[in-house]
């Protein structure tokens, strides 16, 4: 028998808060005045050209286009890549929303093919499986900032002639063999929402080493204008996605800040994942080649049968005992009400639907405090497990 849950009235194992997120200090305040005094506000200040610069750099990109945040991203990389009306784009089944409705915007139709029950990423063999003749491309998301093997990825691509489109939203700075996400792919997206690794609150930006896509990208996000012609002169049908020199401001500092803080989170993450030792616990698992992780979430299954409750139950506990996290996504992208009516086509996605119900997220504040904040994570799953008796599926009876 284990002590009280904090749920039931027993003393919770953290009452300190963790570390606020997003960081921000006297860099982002400096660099943020720097654009008010400029009266330069718009897309048209220096800090934004700058910002693309340095972010190539970083992701071992030769171009890089800013945008207004990373669901455009998507669309202006879509478009960026010729597709279109009638062209069939693969997506993850388990996403963000924006990862498919992107697709559906830029009048193409998203498959929705499942994921791996251990990497919670797309499939290649499913993508594999499910490209036909009018499949075009295949989105792949690196989630929580966890890449997939896009070695294989790019051989199914390459017997499919598939476009290999990266939503790197979860994955800045994170590796594969050493090559930074968002460099891999043909082109790649990455959002600076709130929530994110680096953030302006929302932002977003296209990488990739084309130089011709990168130019469609940036007269897409900018009213189907084109370098070296007039202000008022517009090539394409398109409309206004730039990114403001305020965000770039931001952005600028964050950027400073990433590698360091990848580091810690790498740190406390691995600890976290090798010291939970109650059974029916199953954390995401990267393939070998994944050699930097973001960690912009911790991501786990929980086996109620092995570990004597189930998921929901264990995540209010865990809020109780002063852990944030949240369930998954409550289902696959293609049981949203709008793909009742917007065309799509999707694959059976038994896994995807699987972790919908099993599976839960902690969010990157957990990663970035000491390794001791770390371990009340541990702490507080080792004492909801003892706290409930294993016992028949469906139960889940405290002793407590
Ligand atoms: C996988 C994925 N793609 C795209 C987006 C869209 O980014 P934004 O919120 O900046 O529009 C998100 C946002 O959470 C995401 O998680």
């Amino acid at each position: 028998m284990g002590q009280k849950l904090a749920i039931h009235g027993g003393q919770p194992i953290r009452t300190e808060p963790y570390p606020e997120w997003p960081v921000a200090d006297a860099r982002e305040e400096e660099l943020l005045l720097a654009v008010i005094r400029s009266r330069q506000w718009g897309g048209y200040h220096p800090f934004v050209a700058e910002f693309e610069k340095l972010f190539a750099e970083m992701h071992d990109c030769r171009h890089a286009v800013s945008c207004a945040n990373g669901s455009v991203a998507i669309e202006v990389a879509l478009h960026a890549a010729g597709i279109g009306a009638g062209d069939e784009v693969i997506v993850p089944a388990h996403s963000f929303i924006a990862t498919a409705s992107a697709v559906s915007r830029v009048g193409a139709i998203p498959v929705f093919v499942d994921i791996g029950r251990e990497t919670y990423n797309i499939s290649p063999d499913r993508v594999q499986e499910a490209a036909g003749e009018r499949t075009k491309a295949v989105i792949v998301v690196h989630f929580g900032g966890m890449m997939l093997d896009m070695d294989r990825i790019a051989e199914v691509a390459a017997q499919a002639n598939l476009t290999v489109i990266e939503d790197a939203a979860h994955a800045h700075g994170a590796e594969w063999h050493g090559k930074r996400a968002g460099s891999i792919g043909q082109v790649a997206t990455f959002s600076f929402q709130n929530s994110k690794v680096m953030t302006a609150g929302e932002g977003g930006i296209i990488t990739t080493n084309d130089a011709e896509l990168a130019a469609r990208a940036r007269s897409f996000a900018n009213c189907g204008r084109r370098e070296g012609h007039g202000w008022f002169e517009h090539f394409s049908l398109a409309t206004n996605y730039r990114m403001t020199g305020f965000q770039a401001a931001v952005l600028k500092a964050q950027l400073e800040r990433l590698p360091e803080q990848i580091r810690l989170r790498q740190k406390n993450g691995e600890l976290l994942m090798q010291s939970v030792r109650a059974p029916g616990v199953r954390f995401q698992i990267a393939p070998e080649g994944a050699t930097v992780k973001s960690f912009y979430i911790v991501s786990a299954a929980i086996d109620e049968k092995e570990f004597g409750v189930g998921r929901d139950d264990l995540v209010e506990a865990l809020k109780a005992e002063g852990i944030p996290c949240a369930p998954f996504y409550p289902h696959p992208l293609y049981k949203n009400p709008m793909y009742q009516d917007v065309p799509n086509r999707a694959e059976a996605c038994p896994v995807a639907e699987e972790v919908c119900g099993n599976s839960f997220w902690l969010p990157l504040k957990t990663l970035m405090g000491s390794a001791e904040d770390t371990l009340d994570v541990v702490r507080a799953i080792e004492k909801v497990h003892a706290a409930y008796k294993p016992i028949e599926a469906g139960t889940g009876v405290s002793v407590n």
